[in-house]
């Protein structure tokens, strides 16, 4: 345990829960940092009340609006939204009674919804398949009840300068008290640039050295744009509330110094070793943030600097996700132990020998024979360690019982086409493709020997993990 700390965090009472927004601590990040020299710090945005960073800019939004007079009491606050900033703005609107509606693409999962509506706010969902100017559209949408409803104002954090600005009242010289001016580099994701702009402003203020790195998801045009001034081709991507593919006025390009994008499975894999090692469950892109200040700190080398990333919501958003196996496997993001087709012959339970083959001189009847025996379905024609034929059980004895004769015949002629072969270092996945019904089982040879046989009964039992 530490030992108390000498200014308690929290030493009287608050008035409500807006107070609690901010000050937020910053831990340090030694273990997922681990034989990194740099110090990474993580500003745990997730101790919000809402669960994220979106908490601050909810309020300041909220009460931007008061002081300009264009949100009055009994007034409604409205935004396009999914995540948490509508959960930042639902909390500041549920201590200072104002109505919220909130408009989202049916994609959005329904435990979304739910938390928006256990705020109090008002939910209108819409179709996801409409382009961006279609009436239905969520923005569209959004526009429309404002325009309908007397008293009614639209967040709109993309475009508000207010968003950037919190982070410049806050974030920023939270970052620089917290470190005792000690920052050198800031690394945060841009969903609307709020954060990394408002913050990167004020750091940079202090001590114009201080380098701004921006994220960006792999697939995001922010970073292509940032470099070229061009808007590329954008690539879907799954890692949520960063990059996008219009440019938000919120982003302030001149106080970020560098952009730098960071795939979907690295920022996942990252979420999941925070959660294993630092004890600290995070969504997504602050597994892209760390995966990132990581990068940077690696790449600096020097005990001396300070790398301050952005821990930005709870991973209690996303336990059906990244914290999710069949999820992860499910979009390649896990890697797969790889069985070859020599592990499924090991792994085989049947007491049948690896090999059940007949030469092709015997007769039709002693290989029925053989497979009654070994209960298998197919046996390989071999002929000097050659596979010449197959017989498949089913075509031979509806043969054998429309002409009984076949059976003293050798097996030589009346065999069908030879197994296909495959090395036994073959991964297993390649061998679906290539057995069919005409041909159930492959051969599988190792330094120019057959070994054994499998079938697709011996696939099927790996892929539903019966053994
Ligand atoms: C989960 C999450 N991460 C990161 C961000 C990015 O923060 P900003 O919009 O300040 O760039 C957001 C913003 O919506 C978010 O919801």
């Amino acid at each position: 345990m530490s030992t108390p700390s000498p200014t308690p965090p929290h030493p009287t009472p608050y008035d409500s829960v807006l107070d609690t927004i901010g000050w937020t601590p910053l831990i340090r990040l030694a273990r997922v940092g681990a034989g990194v020299r740099t110090p990474v710090y993580g500003k745990a945005e997730f101790a919000n009340p809402g669960g994220s960073v979106k908490d601050r800019i909810g309020l300041a939004i909220i009460e931007a609006a008061e002081r300009d007079g264009t949100l009055k009491p009994g007034g409604t606050v409205v935004e396009g939204t999914s995540g948490n900033t509508g959960v930042g703005l639902a909390i500041a609107a549920a201590l200072k009674g104002y109505r919220c509606i909130f408009t989202m693409p049916d994609k959005m999962s329904q435990e979304k919804v739910r938390l928006l509506r256990a705020y109090g706010a008002e939910v209108v969902i819409t179709p996801t398949a409409v382009p961006a100017d279609h009436p239905e559209n969520y923005v569209m949408k959004a526009k429309q009840i404002v325009k309908d409803t007397p008293g009614a104002i639209m967040a709109n954090q993309f475009f508000n300068d207010v968003n950037p600005e919190a982070h410049y009242q806050t974030t920023g010289p939270e970052v620089w008290r917290q470190t005792g001016g000690k920052v050198t580099h800031f690394v945060a994701g841009a969903g609307t640039g709020g954060t990394v702009s408002g913050a990167g402003k004020y750091l940079k203020e202090q001590r114009s050295e201080i380098r701004i790195i921006a994220g960006d998801p792999q697939g995001s045009l922010y970073t292509g744009y940032a470099q070229t001034g061009q808007m590329g081709e954008g690539e879907p991507y799954k890692v949520e509330g960063v990059g996008g593919d219009k440019i938000p006025t919120t982003v302030w390009f001149d106080y970020i110094d560098e952009w730098r994008q960071v795939s979907d499975r690295d920022s996942f894999l990252m979420a999941r070793r925070v959660a294993r090692e630092e004890g600290i469950l995070l969504g997504g892109s602050a597994g892209m943030n760390v995966h990132l200040a990581l990068e940077v700190a690696r790449e600096i080398d020097d005990p001396d600097a300070c790398v301050v990333t952005i821990l930005t919501d709870t991973g209690e958003r996303y336990l059906s996700k990244q914290f999710n196996d069949d999820w992860m496997r499910e979009n390649q993001y896990l890697d797969i132990p790889r069985v070859t087709v020599g592990d499924l012959l090991q792994q085989r339970a049947s007491a049948a020998p690896p090999l059940v083959s007949v030469a092709p001189t015997a007769a039709v009847r002693q290989a029925l024979n053989l497979m009654t025996t070994w209960d298998v379905s197919q046996v390989p024609v071999v002929d000097q360690g050659r596979c010449i034929g197959s017989l498949v059980e089913g075509s031979l004895m509806i043969r054998s019982l429309e002409e009984p004769s076949v059976l003293d015949r050798p097996v030589r002629d009346i065999m069908d086409k030879p197994l296909p072969v495959v090395e036994s270092t073959t991964p297993s996945d390649r061998l679906a493709p290539m057995l069919t019904r005409e041909s159930p089982a492959a051969l599988v040879e190792e330094d120019g020997a057959l070994i054994g046989i499998v079938s697709r009964y011996d696939l099927l039992q790996q892929l539903i993990g019966g053994r």
